[in-house]
């Protein structure tokens, strides 16, 4: 394991039982506490950002502002917010998807992504990768190609990136670590 994985997982709390009994709820608030780790995670974050040819970086509400924003920074690039359905003033592309009960929708500005456009998805974890899968048909609708998704952490038992690999057609899915 290299240096910036463990000092990432050193700061990232488990919390048994949150939201829901049977839950290990993994709380990245530690980490954003900490400058040393919250730099390195921008750093590597926008660094990939960078190396993928993305000309935007969008950010999957909430947890996804608080990475995405400081790396879009970082990378040089524009932010674009992905929101849950209602909060966007202007006209939006909306997406609806599947979770465990129910569903949900997210919505982004049209005007903020249009061709041309190579655009880096940044969230904290990938759990189902409903949330990602649903972002990457908002941005293909706009008209802008994919350049990837990264994520700080990736829930592997929940099989996120076997469902994510086929909608990112050959980008990459980056996972600074697994657990
Ligand atoms: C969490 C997490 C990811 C998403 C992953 O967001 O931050 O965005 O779930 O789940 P999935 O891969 O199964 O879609 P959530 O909306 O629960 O909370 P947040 O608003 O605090 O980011
Ligand atoms: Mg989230």
């Amino acid at each position: 394991m290299t240096g910036i994985k463990e000092l990432l997982l050193s700061r990232i709390r488990d919390v048994a039982d949150y939201p829901t009994p049977g839950v290990m709820f993994k709380d990245i608030t530690p980490l954003l506490a900490d400058p040393a780790a919250f730099a390195a995670l921008t750093d590597a974050l926008a660094d990939l950002s960078v190396r993928s040819g993305a000309t935007k970086i969008v950010g999957l509400e909430a947890r996804g502002f608080i990475l995405g924003a400081p790396a879009a920074l970082r990378a040089g690039v524009g932010f674009i917010p992905v929101r849950k359905a209602g909060k966007l003033p202007g006209a939006t592309l909306s997406q609806a998807y599947d979770l465990e009960y129910g569903s949900a929708e997210i919505e982004v500005h049209a005007e903020d992504l249009a061709a041309g456009d190579r655009v880096m998805v940044i969230d904290d974890v990938l759990a189902t990768g409903g949330t990602a899968e649903a972002s990457l048909r908002l941005i293909r609708r706009a008209g802008a190609e994919v350049a990837g998704v990264a994520v700080l952490m990736e829930l592997g038992f929940l099989g996120g990136r076997e469902r994510l690999v086929p909608a990112l057609d050959g980008a990459p899915l980056e996972a600074l670590l697994t657990v």
